[in-house]
């Protein structure tokens, strides 16, 4: 088990993102998550590939790029060429996760699935053992600050027994209302990367809120 976390940046201050992304650093943060919203799969908009080349030259760790975006075949090479270590797509998304899959990893970026809440963890039975990781939403995506879904730790659990079952030591990513009170119950769940964007940026101290989630989180450790 390698504990990361993961700040979002999606409730920083989008007029200083590099500070951003150095405050969180400064915090211990293992990944930067980046949210990538197209106005269709979800109704926001946020960021594209330019800001994510903006954000690798300044970032020290890597930059976990959550895809919220209708198409993301389109994209991937995009995001790859613009420096993200880790691509995840939607499920939902994509008729041909496999592929999908294989051409992010082709490119030599760490290949992710994403289920919605009301997505089956049986979406994931054939490809199990060909992802670097899960992500499991715990909102429904779109925004920052939502409530995180009650009952998202059981389905974290059904994931890692579905990757353990496969063989794959791949991580499950839990993004969504994870905040200090919740954190720990994530991470004993099986939750080994845990994305936070309000309870980072909504704060005063980014760092600190940083360093206190992963107190939070170690004590869903054994
Ligand atoms: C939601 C995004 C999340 C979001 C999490 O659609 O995928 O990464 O930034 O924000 P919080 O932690 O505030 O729920
Ligand atoms: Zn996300």
């Amino acid at each position: 088990m390698n504990l990361r976390i993961a700040p979002s940046i999606l409730s920083a201050d989008f007029a200083a993102l590099g500070d951003a992304v150095g405050v969180a650093e400064a915090g211990g943060a293992d990944l930067i998550h980046v949210d990538v919203m197209d106005g269709h799969f979800v109704p926001n908009l946020t960021i594209g590939p330019l800001v994510v080349a903006a954000l690798a030259r300044v970032a020290r760790v890597p930059l976990d790029v959550h895809l919220m975006i209708a198409d993301p075949d389109r994209y991937v090479d995009a995001f790859a060429d613009a420096g993200a270590a880790m691509i995840s797509v939607h499920v939902e998304t994509v008729t041909h996760l496999h592929r999908t899959i294989a051409s992010i990893k082709d490119r030599g970026v760490q290949a992710g699935a994403v289920l919605n809440p009301s997505t089956h963890v049986s979406a994931l039975g054939e490809i199990a053992r060909d992802l670097d990781f899960v992500l499991v939403m715990s909102v429904n995506p779109g925004f920052g600050g939502q409530s995180f879904i009650d009952g998202s730790e059981a389905k974290i659990a059904r994931v890692r027994r579905l990757l353990d079952d496969a063989g794959n030591p791949a991580a499950v990513e839990v993004d969504g209302g994870v905040d200090c009170s919740n954190a720990a119950r994530v991470v004993a769940a099986g939750a080994e990367i845990l994305v936070a964007g309000a309870a980072v940026f909504g704060t005063s101290d980014p760092a600190a809120a940083t360093r206190a989630l992963r107190a939070a989180a170690e004590r869903g450790l054994n």
